[in-house]
């Protein structure tokens, strides 16, 4: 990639952040990975994927599991194959310009706003329910969430947002702050839009119903080969022995398989069903499918996370590009809502003063043919009136020694100031007459 900021109108930016709280499960490798590794490798595009690990902090007061899971999900996306060199992939704590431009859009947005986001509102309506204050246990941090996630979307002027539809508020919000800035300080943001993904499944866990974290039904998608297997023997199915006709409908076995088999793997398995597989074979068959696609990849995230040092330096590269485009950009955010060099500003105040006080030389010619110039003081008034001369060379060349400060030039033109105290101020600003 050459010049990132040069891209950015050509292509289309698409930009998600990973929270680092937990350990990468199928249903993240499936529902977020693949298909961001996938849409990363398409031209047109531009990716951005960083670990949101400020976020992490709204969640989590455990620094060593901060840490593991930032080196985890860190490793899980290398080594599923995300192409470093094409994609910017970086923490979000490594970009000093992230939080600098929360503040900034913290000052645009209403706290009526915040108060009705989905995450605070659902921890005051806990709160209310159990008859407590209604914002006890809620920190500042919790309110504060969707600023912090527009200052991640805004800064790399992304367009696209790949999320889940949990998170569709908070990219509504970030829209609205970038509005409420653009129409304050001048267009500096680009509108971002949520992208969600239709056709992607949602994976169902162990127990059949969504694979999440919150639910305790998860399989880690590097889980040890001997561990999947066992987790795999264990989902849930219904008690149709060997022999019986098996419905794919709703079975979560099937579904799992599904997610990572060709067309005609599924429709084997579909077929399998209706003969009668025992529950038993039908689940080495996913773990085997899984295990085919997992196995290569959890050879590299072991290399990785047994070399975190390794995993730090490509995080830090990734920072480094990242903050070729997020620097410039907070310079300009600074200026524009005037956080500004005080020098360069006087200077500026000055050489614009200058400017708008300057006189101007105007040539023409009246209806007798005769030529002559005057000099016209900013607001219109005629502050030297040359007699007639014949050609327009005359005026032209005494212009020119006059824009010189000639003295000869100065001396010659005395008599016709229009007012007695021909200035000597006026005089000096000649020069730069036009
Ligand atoms: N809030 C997102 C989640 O929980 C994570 C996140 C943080 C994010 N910043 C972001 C996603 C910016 C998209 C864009 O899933």
């Amino acid at each position: 990639m050459s010049t990132p900021a040069l891209s950015a109108s050509a292509t289309t930016r698409f930009l998600t952040g990973i929270t680092t709280t937990g350990t990468p499960h199928l249903g993240n490798y499936v529902g977020a990975i693949r298909p961001a590794v996938a849409a990363s490798r398409q031209s047109g595009i531009e990716s951005f994927y960083f670990l949101a690990d400020y976020h992490a902090l709204i969640k989590c007061d455990e620094p060593a599991r901060i840490q593991r899971s930032t080196l985890e999900i860190a490793a899980t996306w290398l080594a599923a194959g995300l192409d470093t060199d094409r994609v910017f992939f970086y923490r979000q704590s490594d970009i000093p310009e992230i939080p600098e431009l929360t503040w900034l859009l913290t000052c645009v947005t209403g706290k009526g706003v915040l108060n009705r986001a989905h995450a605070y509102k659902a921890s005051v309506d806990k709160n209310t329910a159990a008859g407590n204050d209604p914002d006890a246990d809620v920190t500042a941090g919790l309110f504060m969430y969707p600023v912090l996630m527009a200052a991640d979307i805004l800064m790399f002027k992304s367009h696209k947002i790949p999320v889940g539809r949990d998170q569709i508020q908070h990219i509504e919000m970030a829209r609205d702050m970038a509005s409420s800035f653009n129409h304050l300080y001048g267009e500096h943001f680009v509108l971002p839009e949520a992208a969600i993904e239709e056709s992607v499944a949602t994976l169902p866990g162990l127990d059949g119903r969504k694979m999440s974290k919150s639910y305790d039904n998860t399989i880690p998608l590097f889980a040890p080969r001997e561990q999947m297997r066992k987790l795999i023997m264990g989902i849930l199915t219904d008690s149709r022995a060997p022999g019986e006709p098996k419905d794919p409908e709703g079975s979560a076995l099937f579904q799992l398989y599904q997610a990572f088999a060709s067309a005609d793997e599924t429709a084997a398995l579909r077929q399998a069903y209706a003969d009668g597989i025992a529950w038993g074979d039908a689940k080495q068959m996913l773990f085997e499918r899984i295990d085919r696609e997992v196995a290569p990849m959890r050879e590299k995230y072991e290399a990785m996370v047994s070399n975190p040092a390794q995993v730090e330096t490509i995080l830090l590269a990734g920072a480094a590009k990242a903050r070729e485009l997020s620097r410039p950009f907070m310079g300009e955010l600074r200026h524009a809502v005037g956080l500004r060099n005080l020098g360069a500003v006087a200077q500026a105040a000055a050489a614009k003063a200058a400017k708008t006080a300057l006189p101007t030389f105007k040539q023409y010619r009246e209806s007798d043919g005769k030529f002559y110039f005057k000099l016209v003081a900013p607001g219109g008034a005629v502050l030297l009136q040359s007699p007639a001369f014949d050609s327009p060379r005359e005026p032209g060349q005494l212009i020119a020694r006059l824009k010189r400060q000639d003295s000869a030039a100065i001396a010659e033109v005395t008599p016709w100031w229009l007012a007695a105290d021909a200035p000597a101020a006026v005089i000096a600003l000649l020069a730069e007459a036009e």
